[in-house]
């Protein structure tokens, strides 16, 4: 049962019934509304993680960053992302282990910081989630690029990319139609996207396995001299963009109504494919910039042209592949994810009912997985990778802010509630969370700034005129407990 508080009253600003930061709690989503009920352990959660982390941040961003802001420092890049990283995962993992229910960060902020800060978060997600999509679909176009040229089949150079990324390039048609091709086997049903993930996964983590153990052999130490051709700010600036490979653990939280002992695995799982993605990250990074000099890293096909130019054209087509496969359980989890979100907040009302309306037989949200994929494939055709990479990094990045906070103030505030993971150097380490993402943000262009403001302005008014009535008539009432969520299931 919803529990009412009397605090805040019917103040606008107050947690009661009218005040725009009363707690609200997701409605435990109808039994025929489930998706496929899955027996979700450890080793499956994990590898859920681990392939949605490990994708175009590691196959095509880390070549890009290297050959024009870093060097081979991008491993720098990449410890300085992972450290900031790890910190919001051991908040999201405490979360994980509190309220282990869908919506991810929307959830998290609803419970804890106020149904508005739930919907701001909510409405960043969607355009994260979809941005991710669409950097995801320029990354594999890269290296569908490579895969044909090595047969010998030449596109025209104005399918070949976004306007101002080469002689002639005017769209990225390759990648268009990758997000409308996720978007349509999405609404096909996912009841087989678990089994299909893990295998794919597997299959990535295989090739980053391949590219590091046969890499290793070819690297020549004085390509690794410079190390920062660019100087330290260099390998900073590049971690703001890398940022985009540490993250996805995030992405598991969509799996917590479908895991057991959710409270103590999730935690663990986020943690562990965070660790696990780093350590391949690290022997990629040195492989990569170590094979070849940095200036000569082709950013489209960063791996493959490397192992490819050092005489092993095999092994190129084969990691073309394997990135290519990898790199599409990343653009499912989170095309699936932003719509299981749109219709999580369309159930809530924050939405109008229309977008999270399932389809009859398939049931999956068709309308919001549509829309999403055609918008993802406008971005992906338009925006250079690094750009569409930095729109995303912004919103997680502000997720992680709003996350890393609301778990120190829920420590401090209900330190009563069952946590399943506990997280480390209270408050130090979330604290550190918030402080590290924001200088992150810091180094974000100025436009991708003024887009990711538009987008809240957008986003802000879409709740004072629609948002703000109706999820009081779809979920009338005051603040919820914490402590009933378990009843609530
Ligand atoms: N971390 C994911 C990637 O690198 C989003 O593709």
């Amino acid at each position: 049962m919803r529990k009412e508080t009397a605090v805040g009253g019917g103040s606008l600003f107050g947690t009661g019934p009218n005040g725009i930061f009363r707690r609200t709690v997701p409605k435990p989503e109808e039994p025929d509304d489930r998706r496929m009920l899955r027996v979700l352990g450890l080793p499956q959660l994990t590898m859920i993680g681990v392939g949605a982390i490990i994708g175009a941040g590691i196959f095509s961003l880390a070549g890009a960053v290297a050959r024009d802001v870093a060097g081979p420092a991008v491993l720098v890049s990449f410890l300085i992302a992972g450290a900031a990283s790890l910190c919001a995962a051991f908040a999201y993992a405490e979360f994980a282990g509190m309220v282990p229910r869908a919506g991810s960060s929307y959830t998290y902020a609803a419970a804890v910081l106020g149904e508005v800060v739930g919907w701001i978060i909510g409405w960043d997600l969607l355009l994260e989630y979809t941005a991710i999509v669409a950097t995801v679909s320029i990354g594999m176009s890269g290296y569908a690029g490579f895969l044909l040229e090595s047969v010998g089949i030449d596109l025209p150079v104005w399918m070949l990319g976004a306007p101002g990324t080469g002689e002639g390039h005017r769209v990225d048609l390759i990648a268009m139609l990758i997000c409308l091709g996720v978007a349509w086997l999405l609404n096909r049903g996912t009841r087989t996207s678990a089994k299909v993930d893990v295998v794919l996964t597997a299959v990535k983590i295989a090739v980053v396995l391949l590219v590091v153990v046969v890499g290793l052999s070819r690297v020549d130490v004085a390509n690794l001299t410079p190390f920062a051709p660019f100087g330290w700010g260099g390998a900073v600036t590049g971690a703001a963009t890398v940022f985009f490979a540490v993250f996805g653990y995030d992405a598991l939280s969509t799996a917590a109504e479908e895991s057991v002992q959710a409270r103590r695995l999730m935690p663990k799982a986020m943690v562990w494919s965070l660790a696990i993605s780093m350590v391949l990250y690290v022997g990629a990074c040195i492989v990569l910039t170590g094979m070849v000099p940095y200036h000569q890293i082709n950013p489209d096909s960063g791996f493959s042209s490397a192992f490819a130019s050092s005489g092993l054209p095999a092994v190129a087509v084969v990691i073309a592949i394997g990135a290519i496969l990898g790199i599409v359980t990343v653009s499912f989890s989170f095309l699936m994810g932003a719509s299981r979100l749109w219709y999580a907040m369309s159930r809530d009302g924050l939405m109008p009912k229309w977008f999270g309306q399932l389809h009859p037989v398939r049931r999956v949200p068709h309308r919001a997985t549509w829309i999403l994929g055609v918008v993802a494939a406008v971005l992906a055709g338009l925006l250079p990778v690094q750009q569409a990479a930095e729109l995303t990094n912004i919103g997680v990045l502000f997720a992680f802010v709003l996350v890393c906070a609301a778990v120190t103030v829920l420590r401090y505030r209900r330190p009563d509630l069952p946590r399943g993971f506990r997280c480390p150097g209270m408050p130090v380490v979330p604290v550190l969370g918030v402080l590290f993402s924001a200088w992150l943000m810091s180094f974000l262009a100025a436009q991708t700034w003024l887009r990711f403001a538009g987008w809240l302005v957008v986003g802000l008014l879409v709740y004072a005129l629609y948002g703000y009535r109706s999820t009081r008539r779809v979920m009338p009432g005051g603040s919820v407990d914490l402590s009933t969520l378990d009843e609530a299931r």
